[in-house]
């Protein structure tokens, strides 16, 4: 191929990033592509190894070399990874290295990149839609049958502790009777996250004063936590009636406040809770709703922010699932309920967290009654927006 036709494919080709590289690896060419994924001129990076597009890990495994290296033994390498731009941030990149050989002598290499960040993240969003489908119809199944084995357990203990009262002297078997009891009802509690999880729970939808569950739940929780912990409040003076059920909702509050003092736990921290109306737009629902097909309207935010140890990435990808804890004594099914309470009313939950520096919750929820459509549970929603454009539950 004449240069010049190889300097115009360099200088034209875009969404590829081609790079060539002499045999020891250093970079001869960067063409217009490479420029617009990472960011480099190709003045900053010809005549150099590309040490600076790959993360510090990467870097420090020595990834580049051993990439040279299979391409120079097995004629190619290919691989998808994080890469960095110029300005820190970060891509999804699939490559393929060439090594290039004349009549058997390696002259150089060439590199292909083509960022696949948004392919990643919707084949994640499939993969997380799928498995919260499954789940959530496995959940619904198994919380309504103990529903029926503990109703039943529970109904008996009481029935006998009554029958027992005259006869009992001491009390001791209505004691047992009674611890009996106190078990049944912690295991009828965590059921019914459950089935709140599943959008399955029992709801009563009636006119609320969120602000009057905020204190409730406050009031709970303080009593309940260290005293390191300072818990505040920032509610407007009319207080927004949202359409709903008290008791669910309750919970839902109750379990992102204790969420966010355990975070904190024996360190000094607050946690607080922000409610307002707000008219949230197109663009923050796509960004931080987009697992929720929600519609632009006024909603009722209500923001829970705590100082705690915050999350990473890992952690943020599989909160919302039952059963998933970091905690000795989790029993993981806090967030997992919040999620369906809120797809249950017809809201969105999003979160913001990063390692040491605290977690933001934020919930939204319809301002004013909503239209006879019932809301959607999380299985129907995750279907629905999966159908839509991607599907993030998380977003960090
Ligand atoms: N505010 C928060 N700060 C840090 N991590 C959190 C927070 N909220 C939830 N998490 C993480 O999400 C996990 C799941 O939370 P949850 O469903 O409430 O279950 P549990 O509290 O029983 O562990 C927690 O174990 C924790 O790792
Ligand atoms: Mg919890």
């Amino acid at each position: 191929m004449p240069d010049d036709l190889l300097d115009l494919f360099l200088s034209t080709t875009q969404d590829y990033g081609i790079i060539l590289l002499d045999p020891d690896g250093r970079i001869r060419r960067w063409s217009r592509g490479a420029e617009q994924l990472f960011g480099y001129q190709a003045s900053e990076m010809e005549g150099t190894p590309a040490y600076e597009i790959f993360v510090p890990p990467d870097r420090q495994a020595g990834v580049p070399e051993v990439e040279l290296q299979t391409a120079r033994e097995h004629g190619r390498a290919e691989d998808e990874r994080w890469h960095l731009r110029k300005d820190g941030t970060r891509f999804w990149a699939s490559g393929v290295m060439i090594a290039l050989r004349e009549n058997g002598t390696l002259r150089g290499y060439a590199k292909v990149v083509r960022d696949f960040t948004e392919r990643r993240r919707m084949e994640e969003a499939v993969r997380q839609t799928q498995r919260l489908e499954s789940v959530g119809i496995l959940a619904a199944g198994v919380a309504h049958d103990f529903n029926n084995v503990l109703t039943a357990i529970l109904g008996n203990v009481s029935l006998v502790r009554r029958r027992l009262k005259a006869s009992d002297g001491d009390g001791q078997i209505d004691g047992m009777l009674a611890g009996a009891e106190r078990a049944g009802n912690r295991a009828a509690e965590l059921v019914k996250q459950l089935l709140n999880y599943a959008g399955k729970g029992r709801r009563e939808m009636r006119p609320v004063d969120i602000c009057q569950v905020v204190k409730d739940a406050l009031a709970i929780v303080q009593a309940s936590v260290s005293k390191k912990i300072t818990i505040l409040r920032d509610m407007p003076e009319n207080c927004p009636t949202i359409e709903a059920d008290v008791g669910q909702l309750q919970q839902l509050v109750l379990n992102l406040v204790l969420n966010g003092a355990e975070a904190i736990g024996d360190n000094e921290g607050e946690v607080s809770v922000r409610v307002r109306i707000r008219d949230v737009h197109q663009a923050e629902l796509a960004e931080l709703y987009a697992g929720f097909p929600l519609p632009t309207r006024p909603y009722t935010e209500i923001e829970v922010r705590d100082t705690g140890n915050g999350m990473d990435e890992d952690t943020l990808q599989h909160i919302f699932d039952p059963f998933f804890t970091t905690k000795f004594l989790g029993r993981g099914l806090g967030l997992a309920a919040a999620l369906g309470i809120v797809r249950a009313h017809g809201g969105g939950i999003a979160v913001k967290s990063t390692p040491g520096n605290g977690t933001t919750f934020t919930v939204l929820v319809p301002a004013e009654q909503e239209s006879e459509d019932s809301p959607l549970t999380v299985a129907e929603a995750v279907t629905e927006s999966a159908r839509g454009e991607g599907l993030v539950l998380v977003v960090d």
